[in-house]
């Protein structure tokens, strides 16, 4: 059996973007039928949502591409940079937050912005928070991370040694 590959998103609430990208991340193993090679989970920078589900306009969004989100919203834990090999932050702040929250708690985690991966993003380019605006938002939410995780699960399988 081959060693099961972790990966973490984390955005600011855990119940808009972050839930999204671990939707889409599980559903692309799915599609390729090496989910039980990973172990994927998501959660915020900040507390205010610890508890929640995922945003409805998330998961409308994800729903009309076929994709359920599940679980409840945390807050980033010391042990996530022991316990997952890659973190994805969505924005700079996010992965401001989480490389300064390493250096204190230590921690062997690599840490991305998501969009790194994005073949359409630039140097430095973010999942925008969609929180505060329409559900357009959303659906450009949902394609930055749909090209994203692809492109993400290339990447570590090519570093991981596997054929895509
Ligand atoms: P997320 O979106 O970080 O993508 O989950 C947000 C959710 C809640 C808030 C901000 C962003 N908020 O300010 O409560």
């Amino acid at each position: 059996m081959s060693q099961e590959i972790s990966v973490l998103f984390v955005c600011l609430g855990n119940i808009c973007r972050s839930p999204l990208a671990e939707g889409v991340f599980r559903h692309v193993l799915d599609e390729r039928k090496i989910s039980d090679r990973f172990l994927v989970d998501s959660a915020g920078t900040g507390s205010w949502h610890v508890g929640e589900s995922p945003d409805h306009r998330s998961a409308r969004s994800a729903a009309t591409h076929g994709v359920i989100l599940t679980g409840h919203a945390r807050q980033v834990q010391p042990e996530d940079f022991r316990r997952f090999e890659y973190i994805l932050a969505m924005d700079q702040s996010n992965l401001i937050h989480l490389q300064e929250y390493r250096d204190r708690v230590g921690g062997e985690a690599a840490l991305y912005l998501l969009r790194e991966f994005d073949p359409e993003g630039g140097p430095g380019a973010e999942v925008p928070d969609p929180y505060y605006g329409g559900p357009n938002g959303f659906e450009e939410v949902y394609n930055i991370v749909d090209r994203s995780c692809r492109a993400l699960l290339n990447h570590i399988l090519e570093e991981s040694g596997t054929l895509r």
